[in-house]
């Protein structure tokens, strides 16, 4: 059940709402032609839209730095970005990376939120649900970054490249490293990753990128995934062995990268590497741990390393192991690269400009996946979200029917407690009440908000909140 509207959280909401909307009438967009759209309006007759179709903005709010490559995505005769220090109160997305969002943050007029990464917990994700609002994320805009990082763990745990770097130091501070180079590289053998049996447990974006570039590298690889979903399937080498099981795909591994989600609880993966998957490992093993370090049994995982020549490496320093001869253990670096940074925000504001100008929903963690085909000619786009109650859909449409408005395409799609529905109407020869007909279907019981898409930036969206209808 959605939470009641009736409680403080929302009533400040309402208050706020209620503000920004006694400033809409001063907050214009100023177009080049010198024609001003008001902002907040969803303003719709028929008979008006050549003027509504006048280009205004989108206004994107961003917090924290956010990556400059990626914001250059936002086309600038459509969009303009603005920093923490706006505070306007019209925008209509928010894109921000760690910055722990406020509910106060949010305007009346936000349509959707983007983070430029994976995670969603510095988002109060389920009160933007009950609000109507997607929130996005990027996965696997750092999956390169993190398989470049997953490459070079196979590498430091076939050689002993840090524990020869360390000794280089101590020698060169000795004056001694030319004089040593060659007598000492004896202690630090080696061997070769080609023709040795990689196992990848998980093959999402990071796992499967790496058992194809494991396998370009000549290796034998193994996997395990009960949730491989398609796009990864595709990416996958050809003489990969796909097993039922994590101990079935560890059994004759050298190395095995873990690249699963933490997931805490019963049924979870805590410490999913554990005594018992550990005691498949062959006796040199070599464990690579670029997910999270809770996945793994440290306890169980260091008597392995103590009785063996096995290695863990990870980028999950680990309090127990830190020290241990046979791990190396880096800081959290995974994700740490520009390009990672500029892809995720690069997918981000895609992503944002997707559902701003279409209605479309990729990637989002608290709306369903929606597409329908690009608006054909003549016609406009209503979105309208809803709760997921049933009838719905019946009560939508039956307003377009008493408009006799023909619906030329629609979805309709559904989420936990909230559903989503793209709607393209005709235009016939008929003027319609367009602004009119918005707000008849936002004010239907159980409607949260709508939007009217006409290549017209920044106006058309209508939200109803407690009863209340604000546009
Ligand atoms: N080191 C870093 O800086 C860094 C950066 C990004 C992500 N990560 C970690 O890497 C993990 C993987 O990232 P991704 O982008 O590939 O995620 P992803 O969602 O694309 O892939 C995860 C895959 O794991 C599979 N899976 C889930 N539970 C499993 C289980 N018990 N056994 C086998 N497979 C299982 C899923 O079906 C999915 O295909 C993330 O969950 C995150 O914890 C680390």
């Amino acid at each position: 059940m959605l939470t009641s509207f009736s409680t403080v959280a929302s009533r400040n909401f309402l208050r706020r709402a209620a503000s920004a909307q006694r400033a809409t009438a001063k907050t214009c967009f100023s177009t080049s032609s010198n024609v001003e759209i008001e902002h907040y309006t969803s303003g719709w007759s028929q008979e008006d839209k050549d003027y509504y179709t006048q280009s205004g903005k989108f206004q994107i709010q961003t917090f924290n730095k956010i990556s400059p490559k990626g914001l250059a995505r936002f086309p600038a005769d459509k969009y303009e970005v603005k920093g923490e220090e706006f505070e306007g109160g019209t925008s209509h997305a928010i894109l921000l990376r760690s910055h722990k969002l406020q509910e106060e943050e949010v305007n009346v007029t936000i349509r959707a939120i983007a983070r430029c990464g994976a995670g969603t917990n510095n988002v109060p994700v389920d009160r933007m649900t009950e609000l109507g609002i997607p929130v996005f994320n990027t996965p696997g805009a750092n999956a390169n970054a993190v398989k470049e990082l997953v490459l070079c763990g196979l590498l430091l745990g076939s050689r002993r490249i840090i524990d020869g770097i360390n000794h280089m130091t101590e020698l060169g501070k000795q004056g001694l490293a030319k004089e040593r180079v060659e007598k000492d590289k004896a202690m630090f053998g080696g061997r070769e990753i080609k023709g040795k049996t990689l196992a990848v447990i998980g093959l999402g974006h990071i796992g499967a990128a790496t058992a194809r570039d494991a396998a370009a590298l000549g290796m034998n690889i193994t996997g395990y995934d009960p949730g491989l979903s398609i796009n990864s399937a595709l990416m996958l080498p050809r003489n990969i062995s796909l097993e039922d099981s994590i101990s079935a795909a560890i059994a004759d591994a050298d190395y095995i990268s873990i690249n699963i989600p933490y997931i805490k609880g019963e049924g979870g993966t805590h410490g999913i590497i554990g005594k018992d998957v550990i005691s498949h490992f062959k006796s040199d093993a070599v464990l690579l741990n670029f997910a999270r370090g809770e996945l793994v049994d440290s306890e169980a995982l260091k008597v392995f390393l103590d009785s063996g020549n096995g290695r863990y490496i990870s980028d999950f320093p680990d309090d127990l192991l830190w020290d241990h001869k046979n791990t190396v253990l880096l800081p959290h670096l995974g994700a740490s690269t520009e390009e990672a940074e500029d892809t995720a925000a690069g997918m981000a504001a895609d992503t944002i400009q997707d559902y701003l100008e279409t209605g479309t929903i990729k990637n989002s963690v608290n709306f369903p996946n929606t597409a329908l085909p690009d608006r054909p000619p003549n016609t406009i786009r209503y979105t309208v979200v809803n709760k997921n109650t049933p009838g719905m859909l019946a009560n939508i449409a039956e307003q377009f029917a008493e408009s006799k408005i023909n619906i030329v395409q629609q979805i309709n799609q559904s989420r936990g407690e909230v559903a989503y529905n793209v709607i393209d109407v005709e235009l016939g020869e008929e003027v319609l009440d367009l602004k009119k007909l918005q707000k008849d279907i936002t004010m239907l019981d159980g409607v949260l908000s709508s939007r009217v898409i006409y290549n017209n930036p920044g106006v058309g969206y209508a939200r109803n909140i407690d009863g209340q209808y604000y546009i």
